[in-house]
């Protein structure tokens, strides 16, 4: 994304172009950024050589999931929804796994017949119902045991999920008993010791208290795990947060964990492969003055993009043609939706503006789309890809037939 004449190119294409003939509001997607990520991705653990299942809740579009699998990467999924989409994008069943609190028998069913990598366990009731469709169809299936660590990942306090307040996963204790009780069963492969302790993490102390809880538990079970999931969570630059996640340390620290325990890693990364490849496009309908405030009311709600009303998350709004005006006003760019909390973002200057131009709310590719809802009536917006210098629509927008 650049500027060129004063006009915004997304992957050397015309925002406004772009804009006039798909219109607004639109999700817009770089796959130079996705390739790109997904590379650095890969470079960045290269020494580990680790499974990387993207997590489909960040992103669940089959093109965007039909791309990422050509890079060989796998699939985290939490529903049966997600597993139907990683299958229909041609991703090896061998390289999905199952997360998530509270899957049903009827998922969890659909998994096993699917022959997928792993289901990672969060309760002994979970395993119990594995156990009982296990014997039903008299196969040995594929388990992981999702520990909490009681670690605080210093993120959102919403997205934190490795403290004991949070229902994710089970205590050290718990996951050792499981092990013991369950690691002689006939019906139970245990093979992988999955955790995920936050997402939007920038700090690698965090995870080093994970790794060290995760030892703790081999060590005291000595167990054999074929696999250790260490879930997502790496933070990318919103623009707002200058600290960046330190690769490097991580990389190294879990380098002699492998090595230490002769296991492979797998990694869930949603935020940090699709993140920064997604921009939503908007249209500003009108701008309304106040004493004290300019109002920018755009054409894209809370209901397309629900971070900055349920997190306070900042994502930086730019305009497709820029010029060198500077309002000196607070201006609130806000949406259509009949909620206060339907706010993008509030700045104290910004470029003068007009009624009817294009602006671009950046960083928004993981937990944009999927976050989107029919509040006030509103269909959720197309998704588009440009890949090598072409515009394609992956997504149609909902009708309003269609959900009346
Ligand atoms: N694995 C598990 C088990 C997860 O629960 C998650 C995210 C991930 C992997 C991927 O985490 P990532 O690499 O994307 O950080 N809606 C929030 C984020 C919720 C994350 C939920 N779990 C947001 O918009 O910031």
């Amino acid at each position: 994304m650049l500027y060129k004449n004063k006009k915004l190119f997304i992957d050397k294409i015309s925002a406004n172009q772009i804009i006039k003939k798909f219109g607004t509001p639109a999700y817009c997607y770089s796959y130079a950024q996705l390739k790109e990520n997904i590379l650095n991705f890969k470079r960045n653990f290269k020494n580990i050589d680790p499974l990387i299942c993207f997590a489909v809740k960040a992103n669940n579009n089959i093109k965007i999931l039909n791309e990422i699998g050509r890079f060989g990467l796998g699939a985290d999924v939490v529903s049966k929804g997600e597993l139907l989409a990683s299958l229909k994008s041609k991703i090896n069943p061998k390289k999905i796994v199952f997360s998530g609190v509270g899957k049903t028998y009827d998922e969890i069913n659909f998994a096993i017949k699917k022959n997928i990598l792993l289901i990672n366990t969060e309760s002994q009731s979970e395993i119990e119902t594995i156990l009982k469709i296990a014997k039903k169809i008299k196969r040995k299936v594929d388990i992981g045991i999702r520990l909490n660590p009681n670690v605080d990942a210093k993120t959102i306090k919403e997205i934190t999920t490795g403290k004991t307040i949070n229902k994710f996963g089970l205590k050290e204790k718990e996951v050792i008993d499981l092990i013991n009780h369950y690691k002689k069963s006939k019906y139970l492969n245990i093979k992988c010791l999955s955790v995920h302790i936050g997402s939007q993490i920038t700090n690698h102390i965090p995870y080093f208290k994970m790794l060290k809880s995760i030892q703790k538990i081999i060590d005291k079970s000595k167990f054999n795990f074929e696999y250790i999931d260490l879930g997502g969570g790496m933070g990318i630059n919103y623009g707002e947060n200058t600290q960046k996640l330190n690769y490097k340390k991580y990389s190294k620290k879990i380098e002699k964990f492998v090595k230490k325990n002769s296991i492979k890693i797998i990694f869930e990364p949603g935020r940090s492969i699709i993140g920064n490849a997604g921009y939503l496009l908007s249209k500003i309908i009108y701008i309304k003055k106040t004493g004290k405030i300019n109002f920018i009311i755009i054409d894209a709600g809370m209901n397309d993009l629900m971070r900055p009303a349920l997190y306070k998350a900042y994502h930086r709004i730019i305009p497709t043609n820029k010029n060198k005006s500077k309002v000196s006003k607070r201006h609130d760019f806000v949406g259509p939706i009949c909620e206060t909390t339907d706010k993008f973002l509030s700045i104290k200057s910004y470029q003068k503006l007009n009624e009817g131009d294009n602006i671009v709310i950046c960083d928004v590719g993981a937990y944009g789309k999927v976050l989107s809802s029919n509040y006030n009536l509103r269909s959720n917006p197309k998704e588009i890809l440009i890949k090598n210098l072409k515009v394609f629509e992956i997504r149609k927008k909902e009708t309003l037939q269609s959900i009346i």
